[in-house]
């Protein structure tokens, strides 16, 4: 998905040289969640600072874009600069074929008065292009974002006075987006026209601001006001992962002159290697850089609205979102996963005493153990995490419990109501799909729970309570450790709910215990690497792949074959066995290659019918199953053999040799594993 990254030095002397390298750099931060072209745009080409505006793009990589900018000798790479504003931007093909034309910053005028990078979709862009273009306006892009630029220089051509600010500007842009209900918007803003000035903005897709000043930061000297009409509101300082119940600190104008550098970015990871300190933008927020100032201005404000913005130390290290000597991040997520689902349950689960207590639940979990149903809800592998867990959540809460694709959740218009819990199952925390969902359980009065990996995202903030999965970054577009960290979070939220049930102690026991074992099991299951890699060697020209199972395993068979398809261009299905008979039968022969889950739970037996149905004709599964299972060794048939867990924790280790087989394939066949084809990490779009 489109990745923002802005970089504005405030007497902080830098060459165009060193801003360029940190607009690359950021851009290079952003690569992982998917995008075909790129761009930035920098004051050009000598030291008459901001006078004129450069811009380079690029279909492609960064680095073709890099590539590009030095073979260019218009402007001068040496010239410092004390300060300056520029913008970049990597772009995700919607409207319009992956193209420089089409790529960002795009621009108001062949001058490049005003340029733009913009993350989302603006639906009324065709009537706004179809006026602006009758006052004789130029489109040169088949974007949507090009009305923006158009539509700030018409703004600016028809300004009633010279004193018009650029963020004044800004907020009238924004109003004619908001002609669009369904529009979504993160924007930065650069002018020849209000040269070191920077102008940023956003509505539905993220948009954070780092913070980094030559002294010692303190969130007193931070230089932000926060004005909403005319009284300066605190800013808070984070205190917990909700932010809502920090200490707060008076912040004045206390920034005069001093040197700093502010960073706008659409996540974090293309700011954390240059400060901790960010600020959160939220819609409809309009924040301008002027004089070394960060001001935030609200362009609409209604009731309920939060009237701090929190400045928050991000607690991230660069190095844990660095490959280390792995191949690919896909590679370093899936080994990390002892780890990552050890921190899940860090400080959550005591076992000595067999308490579950997740803090962001805890003050709701009268209130959900009312509830009538409880709704879990996400998109791809956050919807596995729901279905892989469904079936020991009904166990544990005794709730009828529905596992719901956010798209086609919100198609249905499904009925929701007051004594409804929903949950959102999200990595990233800004699936466009999940958080309208989210906004429609809202409005419908259930109460919302967020499961998500990235704290301060949307859906993080929009929740009334929820769970952080602690799973650190993941970058690989395909998710791994976050669909073990989400099992894992689902689950301690069932032992949670079942604390005072006294016919569900036993069980509780058993699933504690099996959790407690789990990151060493983990680690045996990824000791298989060189068998596993072997059999995807065996995999390696095939065109299709079924994968098989039911019951506990049929989320695995789910989550297996997305990850396969999506990383190997292979096609592959996850089929639930019992469905066999019913038509994927009709597949099978000796040569389609088929994985069988067959672990020892209740559906041990019909599992063991259905790799009859198969072998009876002529196929020849691999079979996943349990060490020193009599029955499949005496067979003769491939195996991949884990250790024995609870049967409801038996899904976290059987999906990581479907992990493994995908990343090897996707080797194999020469394709960039963290950057699948058409994939983005962060689907902002709906
Ligand atoms: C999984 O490998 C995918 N990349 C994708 O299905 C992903 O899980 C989905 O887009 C939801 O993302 P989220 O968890 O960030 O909401």
């Amino acid at each position: 998905m489109c990745g923002i990254f802005a970089y504005l030095n405030y007497r902080v002397p830098r060459s165009r040289r060193d801003i360029l390298q940190t607009l690359v750099k950021g851009l290079q931060r952003l690569e992982y969640r998917g995008y075909d072209s790129a761009g930035v745009a920098v004051d050009g080409p000598g030291k008459d600072n901001g006078t004129s505006i450069a811009l380079f793009k690029k279909k492609g990589k960064v680095k073709a874009l890099d590539e590009e900018i030095y073979k260019n000798e218009s402007v001068d790479l040496d010239a410092q600069l004390d300060t300056h504003f520029g913008i970049a931007h990597t772009r995700w093909a919607t409207h319009g074929e992956p193209s420089a034309v089409n790529s960002h910053p795009q621009r108001s005028d062949k001058n490049n008065e005003f340029v733009v990078i913009h993350n989302g979709i603006i639906t009324n862009y065709k009537e706004l292009k179809k006026y602006l273009g009758s006052k004789g306006y130029e489109f040169e892009s088949e974007t949507d974002t090009e009305v923006i630029p158009k539509l700030i220089k018409y703004l600016y051509d028809n300004r009633e006075s010279d004193s018009v600010s650029f963020s004044t500007l800004v907020e009238r842009v924004i109003k004619q987006l908001e002609a669009s209900d369904e529009g979504a918007f993160a924007l930065v803003f650069k002018s020849i026209h209000f040269p070191g000035e920077a102008v940023a903005t956003r509505r539905g897709s993220p948009l954070l601001i780092g913070v980094r000043s030559q002294y010692e930061l303190s969130t007193e000297q931070i230089p932000v006001q926060y004005n909403r009409g005319d009284s300066t509101i605190e800013v808070e300082e984070e205190k917990n992962f909700r932010n809502r119940q920090g200490s707060i600190n008076a912040l004045h104008s206390v920034h005069d002159g001093m040197a700093v550098e502010f960073y706008f970015a659409s996540d974090a990871s293309a700011i954390i290697e240059h400060t901790n300190k960010v600020i959160y933008l939220e819609d409809d927020d309009v924040a301008v850089v002027n004089e070394g100032k960060l001001y935030v201005h609200r362009v609409k404000s209604a009731a309920g609205d939060d009237p701090v913005r929190v400045i928050q130390t991000l607690q991230m290290e660069l190095q844990q979102i660095m490959k280390g000597n792995f191949k690919a991040f896909m590679q370093k997520e899936i080994f990390e996963q002892p780890e990552s689902v050890f921190n899940t349950m860090r400080g959550r689960i005591c076992f000595d005493t067999n308490e579950v207590t997740l803090g962001g639940l805890k003050d709701h979990l009268k209130e959900i153990k009312r509830c009538r149903r409880l709704i879990i809800i996400g998109c791809g592998t956050s919807f596995h995490a729901g279905v892989a867990t469904r079936q020991i959540l009904e166990e544990l809460t005794e709730l009828p419990v529905m596992v719901e694709l956010a798209s086609d959740f919100l198609d249905r218009i499904t009925p929701v109501f007051r004594d409804d819990v929903c949950f959102f199952i999200s990595q990233s925390g800004e699936t466009a799909d999940t958080l309208m969902a989210l906004r429609y359980c809202k409005q419908r009065g259930a109460l919302t729970v967020g499961i998500t990996n990235t704290v301060g995202s949307s859906i993080c903030r929009e929740t009334d309570c929820g769970v952080h999965i602690n799973a650190g970054p993941e970058v690989g577009v395909a998710s791994t450790k976050a669909y073990t960290s989400q099992f894992v979070s689902l689950i301690m939220f069932g032992l949670m709910m079942s604390e005072d049930r006294l016919s569900l102690q036993q069980r509780r026991l058993e699933i504690i215990n099996g959790l407690k074992k789990l990151p060493e099991l983990i680690k045996e299951v990824l000791s298989l690497d060189d068998k596993i890699k072997s059999l995807a060697d065996e995999l390696d020209h095939q065109k299709s792949l079924l994968v098989m199972g039911r019951g506990y395993n049929y989320a695995t068979c789910l989550e297996g074959a997305l990850k396969i398809k999506e990383i190997t261009y292979m096609h592959s299905e996850g089929i639930m066995a019992g469905e066999l008979k019913h038509g994927p039968l009709a597949l099978i022969d000796k040569h389609m290659p088929v994985i069988m889950i067959i672990m020892k739970d209740a559906c041990y037996q019909k599992c063991q019918n259905a790799l009859q149905q198969v072998t009876a004709r002529q196929g020849r599964p691999i079979i996943i199953c349990c060490q020193n299972d009599p029955e499949i060794s005496k067979m003769a048939y491939k195996t991949i053999e884990l250790p024995h867990t609870v049967d409801c924790l038996q899904g976290i280790l059987s999906v990581i040799p479907l992990q493994l087989i995908s990343f090897h394939l996707a080797v194999l066949r020469g394709y960039d594993v963290d950057c699948p084809r058409n994939l983005a990490k962060s689907v902002t779009v709906e």
